[in-house]
């Protein structure tokens, strides 16, 4: 195993590319936004110049985020999205958007075979305590004993992906297929407001006692979402 920096170049011989490189929980990629976006924008370039190089296939992991707010639901591939660029996500957000835009260049100008797939919330086993968003949230919060927390009125929509999911993906498996022509694939799940996540996952989560509201985190952590 190599510890790198996807900012700084790296010359490898290698026959395929997945650039995952970097932060996804919106507390991560704030806390050094100019980092998130370099690693964005400069990794990927060096990636790709890698991938030219030495005629590999790549792989970009984007993101639902690239649709921004979205005034279109659910959102199909072809919608464009609605992306604030100097708002406190922009770092994130545009940055995977000029991620995709390199990768797709790269294709036309250079022929390189590319896949990009737009990841959205996904959950499961090993996900970080302090992650941030609503699944790992809620579930830290029922493990400390403490209220679930719904930020605003709860309106909010979110779509979720088990990891398992996402792993067997079509845009993965494409990416071992030589010669597959399909670029774009939507990791898309089901989406729900977060008001009705919380009640759906924790039905009676007040007064519930301690083992019961553990086995509802245990079917919650363990169940896909398909
Ligand atoms: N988890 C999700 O729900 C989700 C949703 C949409 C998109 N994605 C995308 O999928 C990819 C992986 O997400 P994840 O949930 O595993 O994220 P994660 O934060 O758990 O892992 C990201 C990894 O990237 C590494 N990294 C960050 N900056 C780097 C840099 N400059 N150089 C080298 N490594 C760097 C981190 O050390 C970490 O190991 C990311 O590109 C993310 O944007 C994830």
């Amino acid at each position: 195993m190599i510890r790198h920096d996807v900012v700084e170049p790296i010359l490898l011989e290698v026959d395929q590319i997945y650039h995952l490189a970097c932060p996804a929980s919106p507390v991560h990629y704030k806390f050094n936004p100019v980092k998130t976006i370099k690693t964005n924008v400069v990794g990927t370039l060096n990636m790709l110049g890698l991938a030219k190089r030495v005629g590999a296939r790549f792989l970009l992991t984007s993101t639902s985020e690239v649709y921004g707010d979205p005034l279109q639901h659910p959102q199909v591939e072809t919608y464009w999205g609605n992306v604030n660029p100097i708002g406190v996500r922009s770092c994130y957000d545009e940055g995977k958007r000029t991620a995709e835009t390199l990768t797709m260049d790269y294709h036309r100008g250079a022929n390189l075979e590319v896949r990009i797939a737009r990841i959205f919330n996904t959950y499961g086993p090993r996900m970080c305590i302090d992650d941030g968003r609503v699944v790992s949230n809620f579930v830290a919060q029922a493990l400390r004993k403490e209220p679930l927390t719904v930020y605003g009125d709860g309106k909010q929509t979110r779509s979720f992906q088990y990891v398992s999911d996402l792993v067997s993906s079509p845009s993965h498996q494409r990416a071992h297929i030589a010669g597959h022509k399909s670029r774009f694939t939507c990791a898309h799940a089901r989406t729900f407001p977060c008001w009705w996540l919380r009640r759906m996952l924790f039905p009676s989560i007040i007064q519930a006692p301690t083992a019961a509201r553990l086995s509802l985190i245990d079917r919650l952590v363990h169940r896909p979402c398909s």
